[in-house]
């Protein structure tokens, strides 16, 4: 497609946070696969080219400094699209809706903040959950320790392995993993943050902006974005 340039000839490269599944995470194959991947390969198609993941940690993605570093053209990390992050991104169009939930080991009957006084609450580092959960803490003068860890799958584990009495993500991911790992884990509660992932690339880059909202867009109109939800998310 004239007029979007990418870092990397023939292909669109997308930096992500490995794993968080159902948005991004390597299936039985290694090969990447989710809900995420699925929507950027229609962009990738709409370009000519094909998408090539590159897993590097949040923070980089969040903050910026991947895309500006031209370490990918785009960001696809199940990322929520917040004020502070609009200042060092260009986000697309929103692709999905999320709110923060608190999950513990099945059989927990903690449902509140307040109820986990003197415990130790996991969180993904960099992300908007641990925002919130510090947030509260502050607030409302909580006595919880939190503990973030560097990936889900490290926060996943701490709260298995009791490390951690709760930990707090995106309610998809942790629907995902009871899913996958049932009867271990429940959502004690819910948090309504109202959050919106979107998309982003480097600050400044319209075309290629133009290009994903355009295929978000016609994804939307002729049915491919609901069978792509339907497959990675559910009815
Ligand atoms: N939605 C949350 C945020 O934007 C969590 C995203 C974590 N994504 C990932 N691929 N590890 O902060």
């Amino acid at each position: 497609e004239g007029g979007v340039a990418l870092v990397k000839a023939g292909a669109l490269t997308t930096c992500t946070h490995l794993p968080y599944a159902p948005f991004q995470a390597k299936d039985d194959t290694g090969k990447v696969v989710g809900f995420d991947v699925a929507l950027v390969d229609l962009v990738a198609k709409k370009l000519g080219v094909t998408q090539e993941i590159v897993d590097t940690p949040f923070e980089g993605i969040k903050s910026g400094s991947d895309l500006n570093a031209g370490k990918c053209d785009i960001a696809a990390a199940g990322m929520t699209i917040t004020d502070e992050r609009k200042q060092v991104l260009d986000f697309s169009d929103p692709y999905f809706d999320a709110t923060q939930a608190l999950a513990v080991l099945t059989g927990t009957t903690v449902k509140t903040l307040d109820e986990l006084a003197g415990k130790r609450v996991g969180v993904q580092g960099g992300t908007t959950g641990e925002d919130y959960i510090k947030t509260q803490v502050a607030e409302k003068s909580l006595d919880i320790e939190v503990v973030s860890y560097k990936d889900l799958a490290a926060q996943q584990q701490a709260l298995a392995t009791k490390q951690v009495d709760a930990a707090v993500n995106d309610l998809p991911v942790w629907n995902e993993y009871i899913k996958n790992n049932p009867g271990k884990v429940e959502v004690a509660a819910g948090f309504d943050t109202g959050e919106q992932y979107g998309f982003a690339v480097k600050k400044g880059n319209a075309e290629l902006l133009k290009a994903v909202n355009e295929s978000l867009a016609a994804a939307r109109t002729d049915g491919t974005y609901d069978q792509i939800y339907a497959t990675w998310i559910g009815a």
